[in-house]
């Protein structure tokens, strides 16, 4: 007999919980578990979904609903009442659905779906597993946000799954108990990020650039706290001591005004430094191994704690030396010297002396790429993350 397990995410955007959730469900033991994912909406996330064979309902959530806490002031009052309501219907949905469908466990996917999903359960009478993706430190959320989603969370009768130690440190700082929360590593398919299935020449080609030019990327959405101004301004200064380097910066703006802003700030700063020709931004790409198969070094450069950092795990998955900044998750996967390069967040020159220092150094980045690979195979799998998942599934499905 199969459990029915119902994820819940509420959005359909791809980013890292999203990408999270796709390795999951493609290791997840499909004759123990019998996934469905309940969407707000149709979009990108349902599109590779299906493509895995992973049914998906969609149980409409207004625009209001989903909006609910982004209008702030005494005059949007209305508004969030509005957007209360909505969301009261849509849970009622949920509940439904699942007392329907007898669904005998729910995962949710994001800090919204934490909150609304967890209710949902509690009224349906299911047990519900939280996986938190996000550091809740200043940085990212008020202190009022932070207390608000641990007081919710220590509400329900649940699992907190944190991507890394320094999330699950968070979480309880935060006032998360801490027998709540357990820490499983996010993993990488390694099927899919395996640089003998790619040609190193590929993306080069598709930039016009020579054979043997350097090539440095930034891999990642395109928002302030990623950091990607850093890495220009690296970049300004790397090229002046090896000038046939070339850089690229991989992702899109994909969370409203503050990142479109954010795209365009990088342009100016590209155009302002000189680097139109050395420093490309390519938006989204769906063929990420493809161009990290091409990259010397893959730079992380956020200004926030990462909670984790998906990419730098598949970058080390196919051989490559990483330089990333110090905190969050990062240093649990990447240890430093070994693997890679770690600096001071924030930190430019620093970061610059990272990448110079690797570049001069091939026999050194070669050997720092091979110790990163077999590290991801041995801990960072998303086989190995979905056999410790199955495992608090089965925990909380005894228990029941
Ligand atoms: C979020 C985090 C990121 C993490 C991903 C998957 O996008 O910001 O650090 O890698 O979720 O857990």
């Amino acid at each position: 007999m199969s459990f029915k397990i119902a994820y819940l995410d509420h959005t359909q955007e791809m980013s890292g919980g999203e990408i999270y959730l796709l390795n999951l469900l493609k290791f997840l033991d499909k004759d123990q578990f019998s996934p469905v994912v309940i969407l707000p909406c149709s979009g990108s996330l349902e599109i590779y979904l299906k493509e895995l064979g992973i049914p998906v309902s969609i149980i409409s959530a207004s625009q209001r609903a989903i909006q609910l806490g982004k209008h702030q002031g005494m005059g949007n009052i209305l508004s969030e009442m509005k957007s209360i309501l909505s969301l009261a219907f849509t849970i009622g949905k949920i509940v439904r659905y699942l007392k329907r469908e007898k669904v005998s466990l729910v995962h949710t996917n994001s800090i919204k779906a934490n909150f609304y999903g967890s209710l949902a359960a509690k009224l349906a009478g299911k047990p519900v597993i939280w996986q938190l993706h996000d550091i809740l430190t200043a940085d990212f959320f008020s202190s009022f946000f932070g207390r608000l989603l641990t007081i919710w969370a220590n509400f329900f009768d649940n699992v907190i799954i944190c991507n890394s130690n320094a999330t699950k440190k968070a979480f309880i700082e935060c006032g998360g108990r801490t027998n709540k929360a357990i820490k499983i590593h996010n993993g990488i398919d390694i099927s899919r990020f395996n640089i003998k299935n790619h040609r190193r020449s590929a993306f080069k080609k598709e930039l016009c650039l020579p054979k043997d030019a350097p090539l440095v990327g930034h891999i990642g959405r395109l928002a302030p706290w990623k950091g990607q101004h850093l890495f220009i301004e690296a970049a300004s200064r790397i090229l002046v001591d090896l000038p046939k380097t070339n850089f690229v910066l991989v992702g899109e703006a994909l969370f409203g005004d503050i990142d479109l802003n954010y795209r365009k700030s990088l342009q100016t700063l590209i155009a302002k430094l000189g680097l139109k020709n050395k420093v490309r931004l390519v938006g989204f790409r769906k063929d990420i191994p493809n161009i990290i198969a091409a990259l010397d070094i893959v730079v992380h450069s956020s200004v926030a704690p990462e909670p984790f950092g998906l990419v730098i795990a598949e970058a080390m998955a196919m051989g490559k030396p990483i330089v990333a900044a110090r905190a969050g998750g990062i240093p649990e996967i990447v240890q430093d010297g070994i693997m890679g390069l770690l600096f001071e967040p924030g930190n430019s020159s620093a970061l610059a002396e990272a990448i110079l220092a690797i570049l001069k150094d091939k026999e050194r980045a070669s050997v720092m790429g091979e110790a990163g690979r077999q590290r991801i195979e041995r801990f960072f799998t998303a086989e190995g993350n979905a056999k410790q998942v199955e495992n608090i599934y089965s925990r909380l499905l005894d228990r029941k």
